[in-house]
């Protein structure tokens, strides 16, 4: 029975609680939170601070705000916790670089919380790409556009800079993207926050190379309530409503895909010819819960981390450039 501590229960704390609570093989032994109506009526013991923790653990799970990943993960580190971090696992490149000597230098093994790639419908999907029935691809188009309630950036660390949706949702989607194609080599992006006028941005659009040759752009938005994003697409999150909606295309030299449909369009050689579609399937998965699954794995040294902290480093740095990219123009406009 793997013993595990989760920090933070908030947003996405509160469902990582419920998730290892339906494991039986694991125990939630504590829960870090110092806001005391999130605390109530857990059920464990709960902390306002990592270092008083009383009840031995096996592995935390870091889901509190990002700028205090760092701290805590140290704090974890240095209890002899593995981690699971929740994304973007730090908000600079600083900080993860610091991250990884402290874990490398604390031997504990580190998995970063980005979710999307335990879904069978991913999995899928790069299996459909690896088998060259599209071919090779060249082109891909992502949208996420959600509407998030003004409560969402009221009175907590989301409010300022920290709220935008690129460090927030648009690394699940570079994460993605990269568990598909490989590593981005350029980026060029542009952004504003036109409905809202907050410090941070709410909207924009992005180009991405990567170094095997596909050619991607990501348009995103959190003001409007469109059907098509992720996780409006696969209804994996009971806070987004379901639409079923494709939000990823793909286009490679001998047909194409559309997500999370799973859509194959191919037998067309050229423009003279019409494609023909077939549709692959997948079972729903619940994320969090196939995770939690591999984290117990990484715990008793069954398997490596699916998304190491490096790995989260890079894609970090793309979403760091579009920050950059926009700030730029916004302040040259
Ligand atoms: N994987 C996902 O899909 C997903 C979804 C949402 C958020 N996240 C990530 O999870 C993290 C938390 O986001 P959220 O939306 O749940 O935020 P949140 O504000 O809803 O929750 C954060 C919680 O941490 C608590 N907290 C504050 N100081 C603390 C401390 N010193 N020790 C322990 N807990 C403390 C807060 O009281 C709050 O309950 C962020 O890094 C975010 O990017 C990931």
């Amino acid at each position: 029975m793997t013993r595990l501590v989760v920090i933070g229960a908030g947003l996405i704390g509160a469902r990582h609680i419920a998730t290892v609570r339906a494991n039986p093989e694991c125990r939630l032994v504590a829960v870090v939170e110092p806001d005391g109506d999130r605390a109530a009526r857990l059920g464990v013991p709960v902390y306002s601070r990592i270092e008083d923790v009383r009840e031995a653990a096996d592995g935390a799970i870091v889901a509190s705000p990002t700028p205090m990943h760092p701290d805590h993960v140290r704090a974890a580190a240095a209890l002899g916790w593995a981690v699971l971090i929740e994304k973007p696992a730090a908000a600079s490149l600083g900080e993860a670089e610091a991250l990884i000597a402290t874990l490398q230098a604390a031997r504990v093994p580190a998995l970063v919380g980005y979710h999307r790639r335990h879904h069978r419908s991913v999995a899928v999907l790069r299996d459909i790409l690896a088998s060259g029935r599209i071919g090779r691809p060249v082109l891909a188009s992502l949208i996420w556009a959600v509407k998030k309630p003004d409560a969402y950036f009221q009175g907590n660390w989301r409010s300022g800079g920290g709220g935008s949706p690129v460090m927030i949702n648009l690394v699940h989607d570079i994460d993605l993207m990269r568990h598909l194609f490989g590593e981005v080599v350029e980026v060029a992006a542009l952004g504003g926050a036109p409905v809202r006028g907050a410090a941070r941005m709410e909207s924009g659009a992005v180009a991405l190379s990567f170094a095997g040759g596909v050619s991607a752009t990501i348009a995103f938005a959190d003001t409007t309530p469109g059907p098509w994003g992720f996780e409006a697409g696969t209804g994996e999150n009971p806070n987004i409503a379901r639409s079923g909606q494709d939000m990823l295309w793909i286009a490679g030299t001998a047909g194409a895909v559309s997500f999370p449909s799973l859509t194959v369009w191919t037998g067309a050689s050229d423009w003279s010819q019409a494609p023909e579609c077939q549709r692959e399937s997948a079972p729903d998965t619940d994320p969090l819960a196939a995770q939690l699954r591999h984290f117990l794995d990484v715990i008793a040294g069954r398997a490596d981390p699916l998304v190491d902290v490096e790995d989260a480093r890079r894609t970090l740095a793309v979403a760091l450039r579009i920050e950059a990219d926009v700030a730029r123009a916004r302040a040259a406009a």
